[in-house]
């Protein structure tokens, strides 16, 4: 039975870099997930009869929502809806289920890597027939419905056993729940040489993998520990968890510290490896090193044709603007293409749908391939696995192997979280003024605010981030976080290219000291935010 629910709009449901974002007790409102899911489907033409993906990182909130997306869905008229078992889907899993059931689209539940639990983050995000995220176009759309919107269809009904692989229907729709894995599995078995990966571990090589309490748990188990044969314990914090076991499922050094700690030491495992809550995000260590995730992308696509699903090479590297130029270095060896992009994995969607680009990657521990169109966490921990199987190197032997023949381009970055928005605005604002000004001081050759012109639809995008560009390659970016759900978080990027390979072991922070003070003092930080120093360096 189909009912028609009055309601009004709710302030602010306004799509940022990854969906909609809000803490849990926001989304509890009542109508608040309702409106905005009706206003995705609002903002889409011609999805009647079709097939609607959904499942989410399993974080608090995520099966009610579940429940929710797939009543109205019925409602407003889908033929089908595949969900993961337990409401369980990663990001890119889902990518990868759209794409290969043609599916119209899909919405998935989650914050990435914002903690989860009662007091924790939740997100919707919705992802279009290419398995990518919703085009600016889309979410602008989807935007301007939650201020509009009157009503939500929804059909009355009981819950759908989400626990069980099984088909059943919900009013005219049929509901398929599948396992979550393992059309992903079958993905990453062709995509890699899963028989060198084992006589990888048969010579004795270790590893270890985080999964942070979330998503990536179980596909980390089946794969590394299920198909590829590393023991059992080589993935800890494995069973998603509604809080993440009380973690900060965002695999860098500051919050996966245990596995950090423990491959870091001289004493630890070959190799280390760890995803976010939704499954797309990455962090590579070896041991005794640490590799950044710009780093990674560049090694990545160097050795691309090592691994069989890239054997042929690339048609292109892409990477975000505050990414460091590491890729663009490897992509001007091999002839091929570099294409920066404003933050947000949704720029590369054109890129890879043109075939421009075959392997993409943010400097947020992000890098993906063309094998779906979100980054993927497990791919990259993957990718890295072939390589190793077939260099028969330590990771720390590749990566200074790496600097060696390209240059190092020390790299990092520094958050203030939680800012007074205002402040965090006027500090954005006051450097856009000062911008013409910047040039011939400091070393500063040129001085932007970055926009782009998507070479495949032509749309620009502007306002994506303050670039001051210094001789020979060093970079200081400043720009807002747009996926945090409380007060403004500035992200400064600080970059320095050193082609000299006997000044490549300096430790980063002392290798860029010069140019973290002067990020500092150009944009005022201390003055006007009141920070002395950032919350948090990756
Ligand atoms: C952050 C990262 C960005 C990434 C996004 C989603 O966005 O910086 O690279 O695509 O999360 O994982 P931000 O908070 O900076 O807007
Ligand atoms: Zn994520």
């Amino acid at each position: 039975m189909i009912e028609t629910i009055t309601t009004k709009p709710f302030e602010g449901q306004k799509p940022g870099t990854s969906g909609l974002r809000k803490k849990v007790p926001v989304f509890q409102q009542p109508h608040y997930a309702e409106n905005f899911i009706q206003s995705i489907f609002d903002a889409l033409d011609g999805y009647g009869g079709k097939t609607l993906v959904i499942g989410g990182d399993g974080r608090y909130y995520n099966t009610e929502v579940v429940q929710t997306a797939i009543r109205m869905a019925a409602a407003n008229g889908f033929g089908k809806v595949m969900a993961g078992r337990d409401g369980l889907l990663s990001t890119p899993a889902a990518s990868n289920i759209i794409r290969k059931y043609k599916a119209f689209g899909g919405i998935i539940l989650s914050a990435s890597h914002n903690p989860g639990g009662p007091d924790g983050d939740f997100g919707i995000k919705f992802n279009a027939a290419n398995g990518g995220p919703a085009p600016e176009g889309l979410t602008d759309a989807i935007y301007a419905k939650t201020r509009a919107i009157t009503s939500y269809r929804i059909v009355k009904g009981p819950d759908v056993d989400l626990g069980r692989v099984g088909s059943t229907r919900v009013g005219g729709m049929t509901v398929e729940v599948i396992d979550p894995v393992a059309d992903y599995a079958a993905l990453m078995q062709k995509l890699f040489d899963f028989d060198a990966i084992r006589a990888l571990i048969r010579s004795g090589f270790t590893m270890r993998f985080d999964g942070m309490g979330a998503i990536t748990g179980p596909y980390g188990t089946a794969i590394l520990e299920g198909l590829l044969g590393f023991p059992t314990g080589t993935v800890m914090n494995g069973i998603p968890l509604p809080d993440f076991g009380g973690h900060h499922p965002d695999p860098n050094l500051v919050h996966a510290k245990e596995l950090c700690d423990l491959v870091l030491s001289s004493t630890g495992p070959d190799f280390g490896a760890a995803s976010d809550g939704d499954g797309d995000r990455n962090l590579i260590i070896g041991r005794g090193m640490y590799v950044t995730p710009s780093d990674s992308l560049a090694i990545l696509a160097a050795n691309a044709t090592l691994v069989p699903g890239y054997k042929d090479g690339l048609s292109g590297i892409a990477r975000s603007m505050p990414t460091s130029a590491a890729a663009d270095r490897v992509a001007e060896k091999l002839r091929i293409a570099c294409y920066e992009t404003p933050t947000g994995w949704k720029f590369f969607g054109n890129l890879l749908d043109a075939k421009l680009a075959t392997i993409c990657g943010e400097e947020s521990f992000g890098t993906g391939s063309n094998h779906v169109r979100e980054k993927d966490g497990l791919w990259a921990v993957l990718m890295w696995l072939n390589i190793l199987a077939r260099r028969r190197e330590s990771v720390a032997d590749i990566v200074q192997g790496h600097w060696q023949a390209f240059g190092r381009n020390y790299y990092s970055r520094h958050d203030y979280e939680e800012v007074d928005a205002e402040a965090a605005n006027g500090l954005m604002a006051a450097l856009r003024e000062k911008l013409p000004r910047l040039k011939g001081h400091h070393g500063i050759e040129a001085a932007d605010d970055f926009a782009y012109d998507d070479p495949v639809d032509g749309s620009r995008t502007t306002g994506q981030g303050i670039r001051l560009l210094f001789a020979g390659g060093s970079r200081i970016v400043y720009r807002l976080s747009g996926t945090g759900t409380a007060g403004a978080t500035l992200r400064v990027y600080i970059e320095r290219y050193e082609a000299d390979a006997s000044r490549h072991d300096i430790e980063t922070q002392a290798a860029l000291a010069d140019l973290i003070a002067l990020s500092r003092g150009i944009a005022e930080i201390e003055e006007r935010t009141g920070r002395s120093a950032p919350t948090v360096i990756t």
